[in-house]
């Protein structure tokens, strides 16, 4: 009674449901809907069987993949051209088992499955005008690698262990296993990363601790395709750490000790390089005291010489001052023309007999006697006495010039002579070492203020030789210049001296 209502509702619950872009005609359901399993990278049939008592020459199969809200076409048979499309995606992995059509059996063989292959296809076939619609789940799994275990370096307690599996999907479940077969308390992490082919890799690692049981087994469980794969390790006691605590205490003394005894090479060995380092320095220090040394000694003897240098300059240019201090008292000197002779106790005096006389002995020579007298002041006078092998130059003291009577035992005189290439100063017949007499003009200082006769080398400028005057008590004392008379015309000359500037008094 009922029967026809029902299945008039159903039509129309299954329309909606699958969205079908049918329009007209009647559809029949043939199978619920199943779920199926493909092994990525192995083949699968997607199941639909379509119950007809007879299946036409003329109908279609349509197999569609519901991605979201799209529809894609993976394989579709039109009975009339024999053809089948394929939609990029499911290029050449897809074929229908044409010999079985007529049974019914619109099943598509699904070849190389991937992981993007998971999700709906629905198989539509038509024939005189109705529609088979069948909706097939198709699930995807991977059987992975065996796993791999490996022993980690040494941690704080215990050894570290890692489990290694690719090649998963969907992700795997990850056990740690003691000998017994059951899961272990011991705490692990396990991270699973992407492959590129989109299958999973597995890595867990977990901390063995020691005493704990030696027989640990990481196992992979695929749980869609009720699969495990699983890798059994046995762990020997010598790969842990705390193996006996006296032998730890040992290694601990061993390592103290040998630390102790590097330590003391070490200061030893920088206190022998100090030792060494210092008695370098030492040595670099005496020798740069010693260097020094030699460049103080250095120093002072060119200090010394050129103190001495300036000294010998000093006295030069003071010799020099007092020569010009001199110079700057000329005064013109004329002599008599008529000859006087003066007893002069000079060796060797020019016109003596030389075997009549001694050294000592005073002889007469003749010379002339400058006009005026002076009794005061300071007087210079030059004398030019040119290369003469022999004269007298100097000072002639005369007591009353009124008597007249010419030469006289008593009277004092201050002279230079030049007797044979040497020069003899009157004043205890002192001879002057000279090397060389190159000076041919003479200067006479007479210095009444100082009581002194200085006679100079013009030329050179320097003091020949200073002579004390033993002023007498009696103010009528006149000082007259004289020099030696000669025949010929060597006469010495009395230079006329340019009366220079006066000197600024110092
Ligand atoms: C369809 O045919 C294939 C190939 O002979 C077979 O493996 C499969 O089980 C059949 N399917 C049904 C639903 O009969």
């Amino acid at each position: 009674m009922g029967s026809p209502f029902w299945w008039l509702a159903a039509i129309h619950i299954l329309t909606f449901q699958h969205r079908s872009c049918l329009v007209t005609g009647r559809l029949i359901s043939s199978s619920p809907s199943s779920s199926i399993i493909g092994v990525i990278g192995e083949s699968v049939v997607l199941p639909c069987h379509v119950v007809a008592d007879n299946i036409p020459e003329v109908f279609s199969v349509q197999w569609i993949f519901h991605e979201q809200s799209q529809k894609i076409n993976v394989s579709r048979y039109d009975g009339k051209n024999k053809k089948e499309k394929h939609d990029e995606r499911y290029q050449g992995r897809t074929e229908f088992f044409h010999s079985e059509f007529r049974a019914g059996n619109m099943s598509l063989h699904l070849k190389n499955v991937r992981s993007s292959d998971k999700g709906s296809y629905t198989c539509v076939i038509s024939f005189n005008d109705t529609y088979h619609d069948v909706l097939i789940e198709l699930q995807v799994a991977a059987k992975g690698g065996v796993p791999s275990i490996f022993l980690k370096s040494h941690m704080k307690q215990g050894i570290g262990l890692t489990c290694h599996a690719a090649g998963w999907f969907p992700k795997p479940e990850v056990i740690w296993l003691d000998g017994q077969g059951q899961v272990r308390k011991e705490l692990s992490t396990t991270k699973m990363t992407m492959m590129p082919a989109g299958l999973y890799s597995v890595a867990t690692s977990m901390n063995l601790n020691p005493g704990s049981d030696m027989e640990v087994s990481c196992r992979i469980v695929n749980n869609l395709l009720n699969t495990t794969s699983e890798s059994r390790v046995l762990i020997s006691d010598i790969f842990f750490p705390s193996i006996s605590k006296w032998l730890i205490t040992l290694l601990v003394i061993l390592c103290l000790s040998m630390v102790l005894i590097s330590t003391v090479f070490s200061k030893l060995r920088s206190n022998h390089k100090k030792t060494v380092s210092s008695v370098k320095a030492k040595m670099e220090m005496e020798e740069e005291k010693n260097q020094l040394k030699s460049m103080i000694e250095g120093e002072k003897t060119k200090n010394r010489a050129a103190k001495s240098k300036l000294k010998k300059r000093f006295g030069r240019l003071k010799a020099e001052l007092d020569f010009w201090e001199a110079r700057s008292h000329a005064v013109p000197i004329t002599v008599n023309p008529d000859c006087r002779v003066l007893e002069l106790q000079v060796p060797g005096a020019p016109h003596a007999e030389s075997n009549a006389t001694g050294p000592n002995a005073p002889s007469p020579v003749p010379v002339l006697v400058g006009k005026e007298g002076f009794a005061a002041g300071k007087r210079y006078w030059e004398v030019e006495v040119g290369q003469q092998q022999d004269w007298v130059l100097g000072v002639v003291r005369e007591k009353g010039r009124q008597e007249e009577e010419g030469t006289r035992p008593g009277e004092d005189y201050w002279a230079l002579h030049r007797s044979q290439g040497e020069i003899f100063s009157s004043e205890g017949d002192r001879r002057i070492r000279k090397q060389q007499m190159s000076n041919s003009v003479i200067g006479v200082l007479l210095d009444l203020e100082e009581g002194q006769v200085n006679f100079y080398e013009a030329e050179q400028m320097g003091v020949m030789v200073r002579m004390p005057l033993r002023l007498g008590k009696e103010s009528a004392e006149m000082f007259y210049p004289f020099l030696s008379k000669t025949e010929g015309t060597h006469t010495p000359l009395v230079l006329p001296v340019l009366i220079p500037v006066p000197l600024e008094t110092l």
